[in-house]
């Protein structure tokens, strides 16, 4: 990004607070709003989305659906979205290099689709994802005969040659050398234009939202437990027809609020409308764990995903040692939970979250950088972080151009002894556009400049 840009960039400006109360809805989960652009575009007949997230990651997914001919209508303003389906075979050659901004899920997910059309295409980012690693969905798709590739580092552009008709990609059985949900849902989606069965075992549990849709598109899809993992099956050449989509609240939203709510010095507040999918609650482990006064209410089934409102009440919070089977349901969510643990008596510790160096920043320095900057002690290690808790002071700390590093230091305002400058704030658009409003709404005072 240009000097000049930079200068530009939203900085959040945030004043200590002592409570927090009221109720707030969290806007929809992203990893479902990206997924029901993809299927909605590639099923037959018309997908109605309610709840989508008008965030900047699933616009993109949106705007590269669009470029491949597929009509799509909304978000109005109740976040209603129409997909006319093109079918699995009906989507066109974009005219550009898609611009994907920041999502890497679009440019991951997307990767395992383009690898199965016929037409060639190229996928590149902003800054943060043309940094990031695309080997780890390139290899597996080189294995099904794809010819794609990224650039020589392994980081985007991500070029696909696209096949010929005689020349489709090949089913194979893969072991995810790492455990993650936008590779494993990029192998099953390249698996749909597969000639055989393709299955993809993943070492820890991740999101499963990809095998949910499925079956909500009707397609078919084996899921079985094996020694290893689960093991996810599907045949290609099947298809994919149109369903209404309810998309939940999402959790990584959910959770700034009640690392907000259990950190603030007294109050309580309602989070409502949370996706309690239960490969995604992680977070909720881990902070009742540390003592964290979360009570779920109002459990409900929408739109095949579990929902529910989570009351929370401001807690005295104990340092805990971080279970590794929490990590990969708690992946998007440490950077709140590092202020939680910043607000803790005695010690956090986590280890076995590597991948967390390679999220839309390196999480793990970025965090540990902020934290010094404001006064709290912690020891950094390749696959983890000790955060002893402490008094967060104020001072000023750099988002790196990651929403999530933005909004947790934001959160951890509340139990600052002055001020917190945060910089580089704009892409918390990407995922949570109202996220100051809301806030501010239950007694945070956050300034944007
Ligand atoms: C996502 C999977 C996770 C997560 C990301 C969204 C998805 O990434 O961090 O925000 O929607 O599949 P990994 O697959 O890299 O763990």
């Amino acid at each position: 990004m240009s000097q000049e840009l930079k200068t530009q960039a939203i900085r959040f400006i945030t004043q200590p607070g002592q409570q927090v109360t009221g109720e707030i809805t969290v806007p929809g989960d992203k990893s479902v709003s990206h997924r029901s652009i993809m299927f909605g575009s590639l099923a037959e007949g018309t997908t109605h989305i309610k709840g989508f997230l008008p965030g900047q990651d699933c616009l993109a997914t949106m705007k590269a659906f669009k470029a491949m001919g597929v009509e799509i209508d909304g978000p109005d303003e109740n976040q209603n979205v129409t997909v006319i389906g093109k079918g699995l075979h009906g989507l066109s050659q974009p005219k550009n290099q898609i611009d994907i901004g920041n999502s890497g899920t679009s440019i991951r997910l997307l990767s395992g689709i383009l690898a199965g059309q016929t037409f060639s295409s190229s996928m590149a980012g902003d800054h943060s994802l043309n940094g990031r690693p695309m080997r780890r969905v390139i290899d597996p798709l080189k294995l099904m005969g794809a010819n794609i590739d990224a650039s020589d580092d392994g980081t985007p552009p991500v070029v696909c040659q696209g096949s010929t008709a005689n020349q489709k990609l090949t089913a194979i059985d893969y072991v995810l050398p790492m455990a993650s949900a936008q590779v494993k849902s990029c192998v099953i989606l390249a698996g749909m234009y597969a000639e055989g069965v393709t299955s993809v075992t993943e070492p820890g549990i991740t999101r499963d939202h990809t095998e949910r849709m499925l079956t909500a598109y009707g397609y078919p899809v084996k899921v079985e437990e094996t020694s290893i993992g689960k093991k996810i099956s599907i045949e290609g050449g099947h298809k994919l027809t149109a369903c209404d989509i309810h998309v939940p609240g999402d959790i990584s939203s959910a959770t700034f609020f009640m690392v907000a709510g259990l950190i603030a010095k007294e109050g309580q507040i309602t989070v409502k409308n949370v996706g309690m999918n239960p490969t995604r609650i992680g977070a909720i482990n881990i902070l009742k764990q540390m003592n964290g006064d979360l009570t779920i209410i109002n459990e409900r089934m929408a739109g095949g995903e579990p929902v529910a409102d989570i009351v929370v009440k401001a807690s005295i919070l104990s340092g805990i040692e971080i279970k590794e089977s929490d990590v990969p349901l708690a992946i998007d969510e440490f950077p709140a939970i590092f202020i939680a643990a910043a607000c803790a008596q005695g010690t956090t510790r986590l280890r076995n979250a590597e991948e967390l160096r390679v999220k839309e920043s390196d999480r793990i320095q970025a965090m540990a950088d902020g934290l010094v900057a404001l006064g709290i002690d912690c020891t950094v290690f390749e696959d983890g972080i000790d955060i002893v808790g402490g008094e967060i002071t104020s001072g000023t700390v750099h988002s790196h151009d990651d929403h999530r590093i933005a909004m947790s230091f934001a959160i951890g305002s509340l139990r600052a002894t002055g001020s917190i400058e945060i910089l580089d704030c704009d892409n918390v658009a990407t995922s949570f556009p109202n996220f100051v409003t809301l806030a501010n709404h239950i007694g945070l005072n956050i300034k944007q400049a």
